[in-house]
C-alpha cells in the first residue's frame, strides 16, 4: 500500500523531483524492509568478468544515483552492481528547468545532454553508502566524466585526476566521454587522437595508482569506456578498437539514442526506443573484438525477453534503467532470472 501509493506520486511528479525523492528516502525504506513488498531477492548467478566477480549479470546503469548516495539501497533490490555517476570534478546543476520527460506512452525517457552532480569530493564521502553493498558481494562502479566547461584536450588530466579520488572506492571505473564541452555529442569518437590520448592517459594512471604500496590490498580497477549508439559503425569500430589498443578492460555498448530537433539542443532518448540500435551495436562490437574486451549492455530493456536479446547479442553484463522506472524494482529479479537462464543456454554443449 505504501509502496504503490509512493509509485503512484513519484509516477506524477516532476522527473527530476521524484528521483530526488527516491534517492531521500530510499535507506530509510530498505533498512525497514519495506522493499520486500516490492521486490525478492534473486538467487546467486555468480560470474566473473574483467576479473570481478559479479553475484549476478544484471546492473543499475548510470543516471540514477548520480552522485552515490544510495549504492546499498539500490543494491538491496538484487542487483549485482551499481554504477553510481557521472561523477565529475566539480558540482554541476542543471542549466534548464525540465531536463527530463517521461513518456509513458512509448515507455521512454527524454533526458538533457547534462550531468547534474554533487561532484567529486561530495560524492566521495556520500560514497560510503557502497560499503554495505560491497560487504554482501554486490560492485559498484563508478562513472566519471569531465566537467561540462572542459574542452576535450583537457579531459584526459580530469579523469585521470578523477580516478586517483576514487581509487580507493570504485570497484570500476565507467568513462563517460560526453560530458566535457563539445561541438556535438560524438566529437571525442571522431577525434582518435584525442580519445587515445585520453584513454592512455586513464589507463597509465590506473596502472600507476595499482604500484602505490598503499593500494597493494585493493583489487584491480577495471576501467571500461562508454560507447554511444548513436555513432556510426564504422566510428564504434574504431573506437572499441583505440580502446584495445589503449589498454582498457571493457566497453559499456548502446545507452541512449540522440534526438536532435533544429535550433534545439540534442536531447537523450532512453527506454524502449533505443533497444533495437542498442542490441544491434553490442552484436557489432562483440562480432568486430571476439571476447577481447568485456562487453555490457544498456538501452531498452524493458523485458525480460530484452535481458536475453542483450546476452544472446554478446554482452556479458547488462544494466537497467529505464526498465527499473517503468516496472519497478520487482524487475530486477525478473531480469537476474532472465540472464541466468540465457547465459546457461549460452555455455550449454550444443545437443548432438
Ligand atoms: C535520467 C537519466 C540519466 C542518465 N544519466 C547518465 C549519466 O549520468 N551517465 C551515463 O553514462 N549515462 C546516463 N544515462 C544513460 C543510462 O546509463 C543508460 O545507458 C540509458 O538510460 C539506456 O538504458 P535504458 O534504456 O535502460 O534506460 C542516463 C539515463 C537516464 C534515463
Amino acid at each position: 500500500m505504501i509502496y504503490r501509493t509512493a509509485r503512484w506520486l513519484l509516477e506524477h511528479m516532476d522527473p527530476v523531483r521524484a528521483n530526488r525523492i527516491m534517492i531521500d528516502n530510499l535507506e530509510w525504506f530498505t533498512t525497514l524492509g519495506l522493499h520486500h513488498q516490492c521486490s525478492r531477492m534473486p538467487d546467486e548467478d555468480p560470474l566473473t568478468v574483467m576479473g570481478l566477480r559479479f553475484p549476478n549479470a544484471v546492473g543499475l546503469a548510470a543516471g540514477l544515483d548520480r552522485s552515490g548516495e544510495e549504492v546499498c539501497s539500490f543494491g538491496a533490490f538484487g542487483l549485482g552492481f551499481v554504477e553510481a555517476g557521472t561523477i565529475t570534478p566539480q558540482p554541476q546543476r542543471f542549466s534548464q528547468a525540465h531536463p527530463y520527460r517521461r513518456d509513458d506512452a512509448s515507455r521512454s525517457i527524454l533526458h538533457a545532454a547534462e550531468f547534474e552532480n554533487a561532484g567529486a569530493q561530495a560524492a566521495l564521502a556520500r560514497l560510503r553508502s557502497a560499503d554495505a553493498f560491497y560487504l554482501r558481494g554486490g560492485v559498484t562502479g563508478i562513472s566519471i566524466g569531465a566537467g561540462s566547461g572542459t574542452a576535450p584536450e583537457g579531459a584526459a588530466a580530469e579523469i585521470a585526476s578523477l580516478i586517483e579520488t576514487f581509487f580507493h572506492r570504485a570497484d570500476y571505473f565507467s568513462l563517460n566521454l560526453l560530458s566535457c564541452s563539445l561541438s556535438e555529442p560524438a566529437e571525442i569518437f571522431r577525434r582518435p587522437e584525442i580519445l587515445s590520448s585520453i584513454l592512455r592517459t586513464a589507463v597509465g594512471r590506473r596502472d600507476d595508482l595499482a604500484c602505490r604500496p598503499e593500494h597493494a590490498h585493493l583489487a584491480r580497477r577495471p576501467i571500461v569506456v562508454k560507447l554511444p549508439g548513436f555513432l556510426a559503425d564504422d566510428e564504434l569500430k574504431r573506437s572499441a578498437d583505440i580502446c584495445a589498443a589503449a589498454g582498457v578492460d571493457g566497453i559499456s555498448a548502446g545507452g541512449p539514442l540522440l534526438k536532435s530537433e533544429a535550433g534545439r539542443k540534442p536531447v537523450f532518448v532512453s527506454g524502449a526506443p533505443a533497444r533495437e540500435r542498442s542490441t544491434a551495436v553490442v552484436s557489432l562490437i562483440a562480432g568486430h573484438l571476439k571476447g577481447a574486451l568485456a562487453l555490457i549492455a544498456s538501452g531498452g530493456i524493458l523485458s525480460t525477453n530484452d535481458v536475453v536479446e542483450k546476452i544472446d547479442a554478446g554482452a556479458d553484463l547488462v544494466q537497467i534503467l529505464s526498465g527499473f522506472i517503468f516496472n519497478g524494482p520487482g524487475f530486477v529479479a525478473d531480469c537476474v532470472d532472465a540472464a541466468r537462464e540465457a547465459r546457461a543456454s549460452r555455455t550449454a554443449p550444443a545437443a548432438a
